[in-house]
């Protein structure tokens, strides 16, 4: 298993049962949830409960990829038929499990299995060979982009998951759209940029924040949790700082903490995506990351797999 999958799987095993649960989480889903429902059209996809959206056969199959709790197929349930999650952390599968058995769903119309599409040593897991994980119409991916070490990679293994003219959705968070918070949660005037959340306690590369730069390359990020660990040795056991050992934690499961609109738009395309088109949210959502408290910009991106090898080429 990559240092990246362990630290993921490690990270959300613990965080689980808190995820989702404090009252800034509910709100940010909250505000992600009525964007996405006032943009179900720009999605493209051929819901079922959608007014503007025709749908003969009734059927739409949703893949939730890093599922988490199941956020994003809380989103979208309403307007899918079948929804199937998978991710690496045997925790998030089991709240995402019992929560649909809470609600009364049956297996067959959501459920999520303990998975990774990602890991290059095992390109074709069997669990999820079978025709039940492909062919989907609309595949998202919920803000764990900035987890996956080969973001290439991550779009090309979940495009082979749709139908020709099916759609990857993604969110994530937009480089240089942050704004600190004071005490109060309150927005700072002026302090616009990239927090990721990471902190350095022994950094010694002469800019004494967390990443904060506010330039608009994003190459510079794509190594920031390995180059964490290498920085902050000894980050697991600093004894005035509680939240230290979550937040390096939290820093080691993260691969690139932000994406500008052209970095997606890029490996989208990379991928073999077509119609490709990443927006932004216009309000900031407030968050707080072990400790610190960000206003921060979330992006989306969607692109449709080509119904044939010919219409790539025309692109
Ligand atoms: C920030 S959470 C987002 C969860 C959910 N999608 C949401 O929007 O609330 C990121 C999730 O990605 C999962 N994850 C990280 N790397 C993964 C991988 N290689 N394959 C599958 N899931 C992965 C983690 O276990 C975690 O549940």
């Amino acid at each position: 298993m990559s240092a990246i999958k362990e630290a993921n799987r490690k990270y959300f095993d613990a965080i689980t049962d808190s995820y989702d649960s404090k009252p800034f989480f509910i709100k940010v889903n909250q505000q992600v949830t009525e964007h996405l429902h006032a943009n179900l059209d720009w999605v493209g996809v051929p819901f079922v409960n959608n007014a503007s959206s025709s749908n003969d056969d009734g059927s739409v199959r949703l893949l939730d990829y890093a599922c988490g709790t199941g956020f994003m197929s809380r989103v979208f349930g309403p307007y899918v038929t079948v929804t199937r999650g998978i991710d690496v952390s045997p925790g998030m599968v089991q709240t995402y499990n019992s929560r649909a058995t809470s609600s009364s769903l049956p297996s067959s119309t959501i459920h999520a299995i303990e998975g990774d599409l990602l890991d290059k040593t095992d390109p074709n897991p069997t669990p999820l060979s079978t025709p039940e994980w492909h062919d989907f119409d609309l595949v998202t991916t919920g803000f764990a982009f900035h987890h996956f070490e080969d973001v290439v990679y991550a779009a090309q293994r979940l495009k082979e998951r749709l139908r020709p003219g099916g759609v990857l959705l993604i969110s994530d968070f937009l480089e240089g759209g942050d704004l600190k918070a004071d005490d109060n949660g309150q927005p700072i005037e002026g302090s616009e940029g990239s927090w990721s959340g990471h902190v350095h306690h022994h950094h010694g590369h002469g800019h004494g924040h967390g990443h904060g730069h506010g330039h608009g390359h994003h190459h510079h990020h794509e190594k920031e949790g390995k180059d964490e660990k290498e920085k902050n040795p000894q980050g697991n056991n600093n004894d005035d700082d509680p939240t230290a050992n979550v937040r390096a934690e939290m820093s080691a499961s993260v691969v690139t903490p932000h994406f500008t609109l052209e970095h997606v738009r890029k490996f989208f395309e990379e991928a073999g995506f077509v119609d490709v088109d990443v927006t932004t949210m216009k309000e900031r959502v407030y968050m707080e990351f072990a400790g610190m408290k960000l206003w921060r910009t979330v992006l989306f991106a969607r692109g449709r797999k080509p119904l044939n090898e010919g219409e790539k080429a025309e692109l």
